[in-house]
């Protein structure tokens, strides 16, 4: 094992297709409370801000994950972005966190276009800006708590003191600070969420992007790592996080709908799901057995 398995923390990045762009203009996708706010003049600061952005992955067929969006999300903000599986939630994701590029529109990231960055200037707007927590951890197995936190901040050029010096006190914050040399294997699955969550923070990003960060935790476990989000908000942390768990995005300040690539402001997954829930059994003939959608 070598320190460039630090790169293992982000998934593969998938070269965007710049020849596949939809026609400027084709932004139906007008979403309310964008639309309706005012022009910011002394008030908060836009941390993200998506003008027109789309992704068209090119296929064949081609495949319209993410139909041209506005979006601003400002700094300390916590919004969570549900939606049902394939309604373009890791598209989305990727897309903010600079590990893939729009097929249409303008992503600003602090105030920076990233649509047209070379690939060296997106990898270090990611790497100072944006901390990522998945599902499923992604912690390396053959290192410790603090290794694992310490080596993101190898591309940093932070020097090796000064790295373990950061991880343990990211463990700390956590409350890890019992368990700086253990293996990933011989930890919780709520603790090695927790030392992900340091790794993110060990480069003091304005962004955490989460994926389902709670899906592979049990409730009271879920909880706990939920309310270590919380504190982060308070102080300060812009906090995205995509689930379709009710109670993880009722914690956030302000929900987000995906569905069939189109965003709309508000949760409206559970009035969606009734809906479709309601349809079929509508038509059925009386006496047909209607099984419950999955999804
Ligand atoms: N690399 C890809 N190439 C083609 N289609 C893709 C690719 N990634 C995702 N899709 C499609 O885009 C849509 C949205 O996918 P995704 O963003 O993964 O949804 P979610 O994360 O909400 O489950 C789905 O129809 C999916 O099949
Ligand atoms: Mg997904």
């Amino acid at each position: 094992m070598t320190e460039d398995d630090a790169t293992m923390i982000l998934p593969t990045v998938n070269a965007a297709d710049a020849g596949g762009r939809p026609a400027d203009g084709d932004d139906t996708a007008v979403f309310a409370r964008v639309a309706d706010a005012p022009p910011a003049a002394e008030g908060p600061h836009a941390l993200i801000e998506l003008d027109g952005v789309g992704m068209t992955y090119p296929g064949p067929p081609p495949v319209e994950a993410l139909k041209p969006v506005q979006l601003r999300i400002d700094d300390g903000e916590y919004v969570a972005i549900v939606g049902p599986s394939g309604s373009g939630k890791s598209t989305l994701l990727n897309l903010l966190g600079l590990l893939d590029t729009p097929t249409a529109g303008t992503y600003w990231l602090d105030g920076h276009d990233t649509s047209k960055m070379k690939e060296s200037h997106r990898t270090q707007l990611r790497a100072d800006k944006i901390g990522f927590i998945f599902q499923a951890f992604h912690l390396m197995a053959h290192r410790t708590a603090t290794e694992n936190v310490a080596m993101s901040l190898v591309y940093q050029g932070v020097p090796r003191r000064k790295r373990r010096q950061i991880a343990r006190e990211k463990l700390e914050l956590v409350g890890l600070s019992h368990r700086l040399d253990a293996l990933p294997t011989t930890l919780s699955g709520g603790e090695r969420q927790r030392v992900a969550i340091a790794r993110a923070l060990a480069a003091e990003p304005s962004l955490l992007l989460c994926d389902e960060p709670t899906g592979n935790l049990d409730s009271k476990t879920a909880d706990a790592i939920m309310a270590t989000l919380d504190e982060l908000h308070d102080e300060g942390l812009t906090i995205l996080i995509i689930t379709h768990d009710h109670e993880v995005a009722d914690r956030a300040q302000r929900a987000v709908t995906i569905r069939d690539g189109r965003l709309r402001e508000g949760n409206h997954l559970y009035e969606d799901r009734e809906h479709e829930d309601r349809t079929p059994t509508d038509r059925v003939e009386p006496g047909t057995l209607v099984m419950p959608k999955a999804d």
